[in-house]
């Protein structure tokens, strides 16, 4: 699946979410530059799209974990070791985004996540 916007759709700073096919895609734009992630924290599944934009950051509102978007990876766990499994987390789930003119595509292989 595939979608595309302008990049003025996309307020800077600002998370969106729009629809690829049947999945729900979140855009994150700095600048020129945009990240497409999934709408879920890899934490514990909060609305990412719901956190601050931070540099190049994304601090999900519900526990304050912060993501690098351009490594999908945790940058910042705010509990401490004695939260053992719980305070486990993945990295951002992100699909490819293509520039096209002014135009920003995501697209979305295999199946809805
Ligand atoms: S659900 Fe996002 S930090 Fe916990």
């Amino acid at each position: 699946m595939r979608t595309c916007l302008n990049l003025t759709e996309i307020p800077e700073g600002d998370p969106v979410k729009v629809h690829a096919g049947d999945q729900l895609v979140v855009l994150v734009r700095i600048g020129r530059k945009v990240w497409a992630i999934s709408p879920y924290c890899p934490h514990k599944g909060a609305d990412i799209w719901k956190g601050d934009v931070i540099n190049e950051k994304i601090r999900c509102y519900l526990h304050g974990y912060i993501y690098d978007l351009n490594t999908g990876r945790p940058v910042f766990v705010p509990y401490p070791e004695k939260y053992g499994k719980w305070r486990e987390t993945g990295n951002l789930v992100e699909f490819p985004v293509s520039e096209e003119g002014e135009q920003v595509c995501v697209t979305i292989s295999g199946p809805s996540q």
